[in-house]
């Protein structure tokens, strides 16, 4: 049967390299078929979900055994100097949303905040107020304009809006949050509760943007980027030591 399967892909493979990319057999058992997608699409899930599909269909034509068909993305490159900063600053990030919202979830309804949920709040407002505003300045200031892709359009417009939308709700709708928080009124349910759904949807907001540039744009950039260069960018990156959020 594997002979089969490969045979079929083999047939596959100009239409996929036509589509610049690629598919590689990793294992036949019971019937389930494990490719890897490699190629142009890598990273971006609806593109590797409709050729998934495809390769499917094709070999349920082709060999009848075949049950489902799974794939598996290419390994991603090893993160080169000019992203690796930027990927250990996501980790923090998401560190710091977890602790966020953590906090928030064990916030008493209505009441006076105890001093624990405070000063989490306080540890993950430090971060968002100075750590991820420089990060977005690193980006949009030396990465970004290092990369051979338009700024008007595509991802790099896509992550630069992102950064406004973040930079609101960092920089203006949190702080506004937590201050309605421990102002008199604080113990007030509507303050939690709009204090809860500050950070809900900053988490969100942030971890979609993360996972865009861990999977796809500084893959992208890794692949793109000359040693050299990518290593000057990153020295570059890290002599910006001071960001805030646009005065709102
Ligand atoms: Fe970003
Ligand atoms: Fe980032």
């Amino acid at each position: 049967m594997r002979d089969r399967v490969e045979a079929a892909l083999e047939d596959l493979r100009p239409y996929i390299r036509g589509h610049g990319g690629d598919v590689e057999l990793v294992s036949v058992k019971d019937g389930v078929v494990t490719v890897r997608l490699t190629g142009a699409c890598v990273g971006c899930p609806a593109a590797s979900a409709t050729l998934r599909d495809g390769v499917e269909a094709y070999l349920f034509d082709r060999v009848p055994e075949v049950r489902e068909v799974r794939a598996v993305g290419a390994a991603e490159p090893a993160p080169g100097p000019a992203t690796a900063d930027l990927r250990r600053e996501h980790r923090e990030a998401l560190d710091v949303l977890r602790a966020l919202d953590e906090a928030a979830a064990a916030l008493p309804a209505s009441g006076p905040i105890p001093a624990a949920i405070g000063a989490a709040i306080d540890r993950a407002a430090d971060f968002l107020a100075t750590a991820l505003p420089l990060h977005f300045r690193r980006e949009d200031d030396v990465l970004f304009p290092a990369l051979d892709l338009p700024r008007e359009s595509g991802p790099l417009a896509q992550m630069a809006y992102e950064h406004d939308v973040l930079a609101a709700l960092c920089g203006r709708d949190f702080p506004a949050a937590r201050a309605a928080l421990a102002g008199p009124a604080g113990g007030a349910p509507e303050k939690i509760r709009a204090f809860r759904r500050v950070v809900s949807d900053l988490g969100f907001v942030l971890r979609e943007h993360i996972a865009k540039e861990d999977h796809v744009l500084f893959p992208l950039a890794d692949r793109q980027l000359p040693p050299d260069v990518a290593s000057e960018l990153a020295a570059k990156m890290l002599s910006i030591r001071e960001a805030r959020w646009p005065s709102a």
